[in-house]
């Protein structure tokens, strides 16, 4: 017999790996396995014990590598190789046949061609690959820039790891190449995810949608790899450009190359063919694995991308069909009430339950007691409820009918606060009721879960069940209070063991890093959002000179007004508050920032920027245009001053023309701003 050479070991190895790729291949991508679980888990126990003796032979795309480091610092930025454009909408027929005349007209042509793929409602990301190796996956941020999510990107099992350069090759696929598409959670995995959830604790994701933005934007990535997302490639570039000459090749070359692709597709010869599949899917979604919004058409032939061009953020050759917000009947069982960070109340219907598109609704938001009037709706009324994307379900109509008789019990809002006893008021003008008492413990649960949550303070794990625990054993009163937490605090709560609490606490330690404009924004002052406490951090440069000033001072900050002026002043004048300040300030939050002096050359102007500009990207006009004092908005309106309109400008600026706005160029733009 002869040894066993360090040559044959690699080979076993690699022969192993092989094996592993296959049946995970045949098992997330075809969902189609060959082998049972235990034997998959068998051959994977005898690759990872191989490698454990031979170390040195472990190679980042090997099957057992999925799960590797954590990002240490939350995600970092990443410029993508083009935009990742959204689309624009249809909802009619008829919307739909003026697109298809659009592209006729804009490209000269009849004969075209349309791929017609599901609109997965999940989120977009795109995955680097370089020598065939996955190097990076992206998320699509703001379309220009992204999230560095590579870690929990690689747990994703339907997408590989690596793909031989020969087998790129041959199938026309450069070995440095980028695949975009829709990451999303099965309605099965959401469904378990939130059971296991309900059972911890721990709140609850509102739509399989949601939950993949929260999985794939969380900074374990072993929590990722638990949790089953799936990922569908629409879209491959080089250099960030589309190369097949027809999309359909292209879906298929993403399939040869071992992606998932869904195969719910065609490729439509003409309109007829394209409005059959969008009906066939209407009836169908509800037997779908996961959730889907509407159908995408695409143009098939690529090289009239280019010319069809683009409208603002959504290119001419594709459009989406949207299908109707799904509703369901039922009955309204009870009305509750709600109390939120500002105090304000809001009434809830307690349904029946009822299942509409894939997920079981029980709630439903009537918004407030002006709602509750327009729809006239009594306890015991069988009501409509609509159900779409991420918004949470609500009540459209009172249904009547012989199957459907009218309720009896009128509701009115408490004089009480439900959550504290304290006294609901309704402000003249107002649709609003709110509980005045400043202490009230549901305001506070919000306030913390506010100021912790991303975007603003940013402390992963200091969540609902935490919060409860926190504030029911009187350890955070307020979210300076945070700062104080130990680790003996933490380790008599619940479910909470060594590892846990020193988590929140490196989270909670490196809040006090963030900049000063979100420790403005994570105050909770009442109309001051994202924004506006970036105006603020940048007018001010830091807490003291913003917590001193004057309503007269405050109005000169950009886009604050009298009454966010007053809110900002009455909420520094409140004694409690001053004392919180101090609080964070010993906490070591960031309390001083840089100060930016914007121009005033432009204050009030507001802008809306359409189409391609020559010279400057969307974000480097925004920023000439807020450095003057402007304002830019998404859209436009009779309240717009001028629209910036750059080459391939599309209906925002038809829209500017109809309404009678100022269309500037460029130069005109340089010139307004200086
Ligand atoms: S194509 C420029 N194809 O829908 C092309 N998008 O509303 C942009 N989506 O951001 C995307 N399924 O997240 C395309 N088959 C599909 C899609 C799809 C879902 C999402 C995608 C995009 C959004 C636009």
């Amino acid at each position: 017999m002869s040894a066993t050479t360090a040559k044959d070991i690699e080979k076993q190895i690699e022969s192993f790996r092989d094996k592993i790729r296959h049946h995970e291949y045949r098992y997330y991508v075809l969902d189609d396995p060959e082998i049972s679980d235990a034997e998959f888990d068998r051959l994977m126990n005898e690759l990872k014990e191989l490698e454990a003796e031979h170390p040195d032979l472990i190679t980042p795309d090997s099957p057992t590598q999925r799960v590797g480091g954590k990002p240490r610092e939350g995600f970092v930025k990443v410029h993508h190789s083009s935009p990742m454009l959204s689309l624009d909408n249809a909802y009619t027929e008829e919307e739909l046949r003026s697109w298809e005349r659009r592209v006729h007209e804009l490209s000269g042509r009849k004969d075209i061609e349309y791929v017609c793929e599901l609109k997965l409602d999940g989120m977009s990301l795109a995955v680097r690959y370089e020598d065939g190796q996955l190097v990076r996956g992206i998320t699509r941020g703001d379309g220009t820039t992204g999230e560095d999510v590579t870690a929990n990107v690689r747990t994703v099992r339907s997408i590989p790891l690596s793909i031989g350069k020969e087998k790129l090759k041959k199938i026309g696929i450069p070995a440095d190449f980028e695949v975009r598409g829709e990451m999303l959670m099965p309605i099965a995995a959401f469904k378990k995810m939130n059971d296991e959830r309900a059972q911890k604790g721990l709140s609850l994701f509102a739509n399989p949608r949601n939950a993949t933005a929260g999985t794939v934007r969380q900074l374990e990535p072993s929590i990722t790899a638990q949790r089953r997302l799936d990922y569908f490639c629409y879209s491959l570039l080089r250099d960030g450009r589309t190369f097949f000459k027809r999309h359909w090749d292209t879906l298929n070359a993403l399939e040869s190359a071992g992606f998932k692709v869904n195969i719910r597709r065609v490729l439509a010869k003409n309109f007829d063919e394209v409005w059959s599949f969008i009906q066939q899917w209407e009836e169908k979604r509800e037997g779908l694995p996961y959730e889907i919004d509407g159908i995408v058409v695409k143009v098939d032939q690529t090289s009239l991308w280019g010319e069809l061009g683009y409208t603002g953020k959504a290119p001419r050759w594709a459009i989406a069909y949207k299908y109707a917000a799904r509703s369901g009947v039922t009955k309204i069982e009870d009305i509750l009430v709600q109390v939120g960070r500002t105090g304000k109340l809001t009434p809830v219907a307690a349904l029946k339950p009822v299942p509409i598109g894939g997920t079981t609704v029980s709630r439903a938001t009537l918004h407030n007691m002006d709602e509750i009037e327009r729809l006239g709706v009594k306890i015991g009324d069988w009501v409509e409820v609509e159900r779409g994307g991420d918004v949470i379900p609500k009540v459209t109509r009172v249904v009547e009918d012989k199957d459907h008789p009218r309720g009896h019990k009128s509701f009115h809002m408490p004089e009480k606060c439900p959550v504290c006893g304290g006294h609901v008021i309704r402000t003249e003008g107002e649709a609003d009721h709110r509980c005045i008492n400043a202490n009230c413990p549901a305001k506070l649960r919000e306030t913390i879960l506010h100021f912790a949550s991303r975007g603003v303070m940013n402390i992963d794990g200091l969540g609902g069940a935490l919060v409860n625990q926190l504030t029911e054993r009187g350890l955070v009163k307020n979210v300076g209070d945070i700062y104080k937490i130990t680790k003996s605090d933490l380790l008599k709560l619940e479910r909470m063991g060594d590892k846990s609490a020193q988590n929140v606490l490196n989270e909670i330690e490196n809040s006090k890093q963030l900049p000063l404009e979100r420790v403005i924004y994570g105050l909770g002052i009442r109309f001051v959002g994202e924004r506006t406490a970036q105006f603020l951090a940048e007018h001010f440069g830091s807490m003291d000179a913003l917590m001193n000033a004057s309503e007269q001072e405050l109005l000169d900050v950009n886009e604050v007004g009298p009454r966010i002026a007053e809110s900002i002043a009455e909420f520094f004048r409140e004694p409690k508050n001053r004392e919180l300040i101090k609080q964070l300030r010993e906490g070591g939050l960031t309390f001083t920032g840089k100060k930016r002096q914007r121009g005033t050359k432009l204050s009030g102007k507001s802008f809306v920027l359409t189409g391609t500009l020559a010279h400057y990207t969307r974000d480097e006009a925004k920023k000439m245009i807020e450095d003057a004092g402007g304002k830019v908005t998404g859209s436009v309106s009779k309240k717009t001053d001028y629209v910036v309109a750059g080459a391939d400008a599309g209906s925002k600026l038809d829209k500017a023309r109809e309404l009678g706005v100022k269309v500037i160029d460029e130069k005109q733009m340089e010139s307004l701003t200086g």
